[in-house]
């Protein structure tokens, strides 16, 4: 881990990538990286660093700038030592936001935020303190590694310091617990895709904290040469080493907090330097469930150990000590790299343990047999248990311990390709002995299975799949789809195949187009985005990647997408009750991506084609998250696509940055569509207009809304329900983004809980319906 750890290798980041390809912005953008000056400590108002730009403490001791977590194509905005070349952990700012095109990225100020751009869209800002604050305001890297954002004229006026917002590491100086001038709450927080922790003070005991791990807790206190209480005990201040070259940081990892001491290369002890944990809690393998990390095992004498076939993750750390960063397998699991052969996974038992893993799942299965496929068939399962009742594994192992004396417990863990090979040998054994003939033929098999093996391991490199969702091989998803023959859509991001996967599930499987993120930046972000279940979102079960081939795999909708059941003439008519229960479920929909799921997305793709109906009429977005998992292509891909500029806000045409609004607006649109049954962008004579929304915003204004119905209809609908529907479509297209609606609010609104006001008609839309000829979005 120190390696790039600190505010660690985890880029679980999502925040919000929206894209705007804004010529002109992206102009002024270049200006102002120009403009900034070599080190300095400061970013003031439009003089911020862009691209490899960093800002340097005063002292000297610290940089930030967009850093990448390891090496890869894309960055994350941090603080790290600055003069420690690679040995310095990295303690992650700005919610971890994406950056994939460094030269166009940069870190500037307005008003009195502090905020990320990347090629004109803003990635992030920092929380403005609200109340009446100065909105001339400055950015300083302190010389204790704190970013913070003041008063250009006040400097005790502190409006937002990255302090406040540690992550999973701290850094001495920094306040853990509750300020009680500024009323923050500062923990840590762990965050795997299985897993999560946080530590936070506890103000009953004396240097008392709670460690949480996935909900369990468990107290502890820091001794008193570490932390400085303050605020009567509320908060507790991280203390400088005591000697002025030292160079410590509080690192939080899953059920285990280290103060990490760097030490120099000794020549005498083989020249290697490493981080070293001068505290820990817990302090040893016997006390504590993760002290030994994923794989690792506490032996009788109270060291870690890796259990077999599997390796130190971190070496150096290892052997100073610190092994919470667990050990990775040297083999990888053929379910991985190659679905052909994925029953040749076997499982070796692992013996002698006390009690049984971290976070057994139990499984419904009769026998030893049952339990077994039950583990075989999910490739993210690594091991099982049957003896009182079939337990699972999944991703991790954590808090394996060998017994001193009986009872023993017995596990049985899945293992890499190796043994594969093993069982092909002996096939050729018995194979020769028969006839020669044969033999020979297998040989041949046996090189080629080799050749494969070989080609898979290079291929997929030592890479570990974690999350939910299953990986594919190439050959499956050929099968599956009957080599691509079942062609259902073509979308702008590629085109999609129906097919069936064993267990006769269907499903939908996206060739996408665009190539995108480099592999194992793809599989993170993919994992990360299977994570991301609602009801309301077609739900991602798996992927594949192939060389430079990327595929989805989704559940499938019987029902095609609301564009058919729209416009399409042949398929039957929607009744309004299912338009209502549409609208409100795509809502909900929006409103978890945008405000309940753990890293907000905009979506930036709302309309009729993405919309898919389950065999209930059920709605369910799709394509979310691709401007993740497709990074700076996803704009070329997004704009090429015909019919979508229709549902674009404005502040897409004008190269306003983009934020969650730009998904109500498009709602709104597709609202119209719903209640209308035509498209809005579509040339036909509304009255005196040529654009539906303009049309349905005056009918709306004056309270006329019967005529806004589709025809097909006859008048047969809910009047209150449709007077609601208009209203909130009415609203999600007003032209200020402050004037729109949340998604939450739009499903408050929809469901009747919340009053849903008389729009007014947007300003733009006044213009159109005045000037005859104005412009109007129909003709981008
Ligand atoms: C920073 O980027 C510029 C061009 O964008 C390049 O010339 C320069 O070498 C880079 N500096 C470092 C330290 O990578
Ligand atoms: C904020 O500023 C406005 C205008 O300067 C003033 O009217 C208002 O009273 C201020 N509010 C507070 C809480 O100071
Ligand atoms: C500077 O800001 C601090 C904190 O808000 C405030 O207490 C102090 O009065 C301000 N000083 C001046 C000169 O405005
Ligand atoms: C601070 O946050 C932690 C964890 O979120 C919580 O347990 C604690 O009660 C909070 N303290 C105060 C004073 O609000
Ligand atoms: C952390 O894990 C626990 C137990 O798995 C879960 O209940 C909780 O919601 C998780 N918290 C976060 C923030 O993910
Ligand atoms: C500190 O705690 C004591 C006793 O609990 C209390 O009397 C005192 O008011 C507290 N001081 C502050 C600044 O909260
Ligand atoms: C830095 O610390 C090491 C030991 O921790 C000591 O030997 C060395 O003299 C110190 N250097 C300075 C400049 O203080
Ligand atoms: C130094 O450490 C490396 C890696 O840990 C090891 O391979 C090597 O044998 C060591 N050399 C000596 C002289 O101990
Ligand atoms: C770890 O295993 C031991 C022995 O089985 C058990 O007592 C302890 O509760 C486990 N800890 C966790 C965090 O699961």
């Amino acid at each position: 881990m120190p390696t790039n750890g600190g505010g660690a290798a985890r880029p679980l980041g999502l925040g919000i990538s929206p894209p705007k390809p804004a010529a002109l912005l992206f102009l002024l953008l270049h200006c102002s990286l120009l403009a900034a000056s070599a080190t300095t400590d400061t970013i003031l108002p439009g003089k911020g660093i862009s691209g490899n730009e960093t800002l340097v403490s005063k002292s000297g001791g610290f940089e930030l700038g967009f850093f990448p977590p390891g090496p890869g194509i894309h960055y994350f905005l941090g603080v790290r030592f600055r003069n420690m070349a690679g040995n310095s952990p990295t303690f992650w700012l700005g919610d971890r936001v994406v950056i994939t095109d460094l030269p166009a990225a940069s870190l500037e100020i307005f008003g009195d935020s502090l905020y990320i751009k990347e090629n004109g869209a803003s990635l992030w800002w920092s929380p403005s303190p609200g109340g009446n604050v100065s909105s001339a305001a400055m950015a300083v890297l302190l010389d204790n590694g704190n970013l913070v954002v003041r008063d250009q004229g006040n400097s005790s006026l502190v409006l937002w310091q990255s302090f406040d917002y540690p992550g999973d590491a701290m850094l001495p100086g920094a306040r853990l617990g509750l300020d009680q001038d500024t009323g923050k709450n500062v923990s840590l927080t762990f965050k795997s895709f299985s897993h999560n922790g946080s530590l936070s003070v506890d103000a009953t005991r004396r240097n008392g904290f709670v460690l949480t791990t996935d909900g369990h807790a468990n107290g502890g206190t820091f001794p008193d040469w570490m932390v400085s209480s303050q605020d009567n005990g509320s908060s507790l201040l991280l203390n400088h080493p005591e000697t002025a070259n030292g160079t410590e940081f509080l690192q939080f990892n899953l059920g285990q907090i280290s103060l990490m001491r760097w030490s120099e290369p000794d020549p005498a002890a083989n020249g290697t330097g490493g981080w070293v944990a001068r505290w820990s809690f817990p302090s040893d393998c016997k006390s504590g469930g993760f002290f030994c990390g994923d794989f690792g095992a506490c032996t009788g004498s109270g060291k870690c150990g890796c259990v077999d076939g599997f390796t130190p993750s971190y070496p150096i750390e290892w052997g100073l000590g610190y092994f919470v960063t667990g050990c990775s397998r040297s083999l990888p699991l053929s379910c991985e790299s190659d679905g052909q052969t994925e029953h040749d996974d076997s499982f070796a038992p692992l013996d002698k343990l006390q009690g049984l893993p971290y976070n057994a799942q139990d499984e419904v299965a009769g026998t030893d047999e049952d339990c077994r496929a039950a583990c075989r068939s999910k490739c993210y399962c690594i091991a099982y248990s049957y003896g009182h009742g079939c337990k699972l594994w999944y991703h991790n192992l954590y808090n394996l311990s060998l017994a001193a004396r009986p009872p023993y417990t017995k596990i049985y863990l899945r293992m890499g390709s190796k043994l594969r090979n093993k069982k092909g040998l002996q096939t050729r054994g018995i194979v020769l002995l028969v006839t020669g003939f044969i033999g020979l033929a297998s040989l041949v098999l046996i090189s080629v299975l080799l050749w494969r093996f070989r080609r898979d391991s290079f291929g997929t490199g030592k890479f570990e799949v974690e999350g939910p969702l299953a990986v594919y091989s190439y050959g499956q998803i050929k099968k599956a789809t009957m080599n691509f023959s079942d062609k259902i859509g073509e979308g702008g991001f590629g085109s999609v195949f129906r097919g069936t996967i064993p267990g006769s599930t269907a499903i939908a499987v996206k060739d996408l187009k665009v190539l995108g993120q480099a592999e194992k930046q793809f599989r993170t972000e993919v994992q990360t985005l299977g994570m991301i279940q609602h009801s309301n979102l077609v739900r991602l079960l798996g992927f594949c990647v192939k060389a430079k081939r990327r595929l989805l795999v989704y559940e499938y909708m019987p029902n095609g997408s609301l564009e058919c059941h729209l416009f399409a003439e042949k398929s039957g008519l929607l009744s309004w009750n299912v338009r209502y229960q549409i609208a409100l479920g795509i809502a909900k929909g929006l409103a978890y991506l945008h405000e309940e799921c753990e890293d907000c997305i905009i979506h930036c793709d709302i309309k009729p084609e993405n919309i898919l109906l389950d065999a209930e009429f059920c709605p369910k977005i799709a394509d979310f998250g691709m401007a993740k998992l497709l990074g700076r292509e996803f704009n070329s891909a997004l704009t090429t696509i015909r019919g979508t500029m229709g549902y674009l806000a404005p502040e897409w045409i004008s190269g306003l940055p983009i934020t969650k609004k730009a998904d109500v607006y498009s709602f709104g649109i597709v609202l119209f569509e719903i209640i209308s049954g035509r498209r809005s962008t579509e040339v036909v004579k509304f009255g005196n207009h040529r654009y539906f929304p303009v049309y349905a915003a005056a009918q709306v204004s004056e309270g006329e809304v019967l005529c806004l119905l589709d025809a097909r209809l006859e008048g047969d609908a809910n009047v209150k329900e449709l007077d609601v529907t208009c209203r909130v479509a009415c609203w999600c297209i007003q032209d200020e983004e402050n004037d729109r609606p949340s998604m939450g609010q739009v499903v408050r609104m929809l469901e009747g809980v919340l009053d849903t006001e008389m729009p007014p008609i947007p300003a733009s839309f006044q213009n159109l319906m005045e000037g005859d000829n104005s412009v109007i979005y129909s003709d981008f």
